[in-house]
């Protein structure tokens, strides 16, 4: 099952990806995440992306399509997995289709989560993410259990540097320029799937199994 999540930033698309991932046992595959793990171990990659994605921009297309290919030929891949932040422009896309199709695979399902924009300032401004482990909270819609503490493993909660106010009117520019055009690139694929992104987590997850059992 290879699965692609879309939606603009802060719809909600690692928090439903990680639990795909676990029902499914497949793994969960978010470029953002590889950027942000390169960037805290000091590697080129990640002082590279770091400009970009400070500023909201998108890391060039050269140091994320191999990157996803060389990801998903690994072993734990072999029965699928889920693509969270990738493709998210039409040539990044075009690339993927390209690599999948001289493996003789395809995507099965490009699920579109529907969060207008006008909710997006809010749940980004209230997230906090566990660096420690990777688990991602909201302050008021989704809160840990002890303020500031990861559930899973206790490490202290952080603030992504990307969520300042600014920096997220921006992202949601550049998702609406370069992203947005992948719902009709994957609905005349025949692969298109939206959810309704603004209800209860629980309930957006219910409706993406419904989709992926059907
Ligand atoms: P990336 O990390 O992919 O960020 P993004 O697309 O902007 O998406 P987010 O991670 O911000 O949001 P999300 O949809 O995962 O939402 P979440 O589940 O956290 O990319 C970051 C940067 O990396 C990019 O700007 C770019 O620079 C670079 N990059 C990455 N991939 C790239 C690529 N392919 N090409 C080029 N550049 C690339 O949820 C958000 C908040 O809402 C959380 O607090 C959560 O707890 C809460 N929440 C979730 N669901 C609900 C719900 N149903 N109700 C209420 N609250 C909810
Ligand atoms: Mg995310
Ligand atoms: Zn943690």
């Amino acid at each position: 099952m290879k699965i692609v999540m879309l939606g603009a930033p802060g719809a909600g698309k690692g928090t439903q990806a990680d639990m795909i991932a676990q029902k499914y046992d497949i793994p969960h595959i978010s470029t953002g995440d590889i950027f942000r793990a390169n960037l805290k171990n000091g590697t080129e990659l990640g002082l590279k992306a770091k400009t970009y994605m400070d500023a909201g921009q998108l890391v060039p297309d050269e140091l994320t399509c191999d990157l996803v290919v060389d990801r998903i030929a690994q072993d734990d891949c072999a029965k699928g997995y889920i693509l969270d932040g990738f493709p998210r422009t039409i040539p990044q896309a075009e690339f993927f289709t390209a690599a999948l199709a001289a493996r003789n695979e395809r995507v099965d399902y490009a699920i579109d989560v529907e969060v207008p924009d006008e909710n997006i300032v809010n749940r980004m401004s209230g997230r906090r993410a566990c660096p420690a482990c990777g688990a991602t909270y909201h302050m008021v819609y989704i809160p840990p259990k002890q303020e500031g503490v990861c559930d899973n493993c206790g490490a202290a909660l952080i603030q992504r540097n990307d969520d300042k106010p600014e920096t997220v009117l921006n992202r949601l520019k550049v998702y609406h320029d370069q992203t947005q055009p992948l719902i009709d690139y994957y609905t005349e694929m025949g692969v298109l799937k939206g959810v309704d992104g603004t209800k209860d987590m629980k309930e957006v997850f219910a409706d993406i199994v419904k989709i992926l059992e059907d």
